[in-house]
């Protein structure tokens, strides 16, 4: 039996659960919060869909109950505050890392062999924290951002290209920032081939700054940060896991060297499978692609220090 555990039933914790109950990718989602009676009423309208939509997913909502989220296979956490109009990601960290960390600490007391992905922002932070938290080796611990803006990347390319987005690839590497981000213009392409046989420098330059504020953007339209695609590239990364799909996920992981980088979690490409991280794999950059990636990890590393000034980690 497979079990996926989200922590939190907000808009993004809500949606998750629901793509992975839909997708039928565990036999059972646990939804936990902390206001009584969110996850259980949730859960229960979820499961009135379940003969609508044809789908044989258990939901289970609880309070705060961590005895219920027992034997998770992936722990997702999306617990804390979205940003308002204005915010950057990086301007929860204080409130944020309080409750990320106690989250996953519980998260661990009953599931202690589940991996665990992090939604909650500032991201690449968060994960970072739950990492050294937890004290788990690299491969369980799993930032979801790249997932959530090679999906944006996908949908901008496809409005400039005219496209269905399933036509084009490409992903977006860094930090889940909207300065940070890096979407890979160069490697992206619409079936099999380059966007840039398709689409001019000025063109691919607006595609590349849209996704890169994409959440910002929706923050500014809907009043609190996004939660359909956020939610969605959280079970995105789950199904990967549960299901061993290996499929090659940018996701923000603990870096040891790899693009030149240590003691951060920033977005690169991963290979995703039933042990999390199976494979970290390391592009070839170029000399631009290479100074924007550096930039992109001081600005990471920056919120790690904050980390460690609260003393948190
Ligand atoms: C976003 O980019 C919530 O960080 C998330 O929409």
């Amino acid at each position: 039996m497979s079990k996926v555990t989200v922590v939190g039933a907000g808009n993004v914790g809500a949606t998750c659960a629901n793509v992975l109950a839909f997708n039928e990718v565990a036999d059972e989602v646990v939804m936990l919060d902390i206001k009584e009676g969110i996850s259980e009423g949730k859960a229960m309208d979820m499961m009135q869909t379940a003969q609508l939509l044809g789908f044989d997913t258990r939901l289970v909502g609880c309070t705060n109950d961590y005895a219920k989220t027992a034997n998770s296979d992936v722990c997702v956490i999306t617990s804390g505050i979205p940003r308002k109009p204005g915010m950057t990601r990086e301007e929860l960290l204080g409130v944020n890392a309080g409750i990320v960390k106690g989250v996953a600490e519980n998260l661990l007391k009953y599931s202690p062999n589940a991996i665990i992905v992090c939604i909650s922002n500032p991201m690449d932070t968060m994960t970072y924290l739950a990492l050294k938290a937890l004290k788990l080796p690299k491969n369980r611990v799993i930032g979801m951002g790249g997932a959530l803006d090679s999906s944006r990347f996908k949908y901008f390319l496809s409005q400039a290209l005219g496209c269905n987005a399933n036509e084009v690839d490409g992903f977006v590497i860094g930090g889940h920032g909207d300065t940070t981000m890096i979407p890979m213009a160069r490697f992206a392409t619409y079936k099999g081939m380059p966007v840039t046989n398709f689409l001019s420098a000025e063109k691919l330059d607006e595609v590349v700054k849209s996704t890169m504020v994409g959440g910002a953007t929706l923050t500014g339209l809907l009043g609190t940060s996004a939660w359909y695609a956020p939610g969605a590239a959280g079970a995105f990364v789950v199904e990967s896991i549960i299901h061993d799909q290996k499929k090659m996920i940018p996701c923000s992981v603990l870096l040891e060297g790899e693009y030149g980088e240590k003691d951060i979690c920033i977005g690169v490409p991963v290979i995703l499978g039933k042990n999390g991280i199976e494979k970290i794999v390391e592009l070839d950059l170029n000399a631009d692609e290479k100074a924007k990636f550096k930039a992109s990890a001081e600005s990471v590393r920056g919120n790690v220090n904050a980390l460690k000034d609260l003393k948190l980690v």
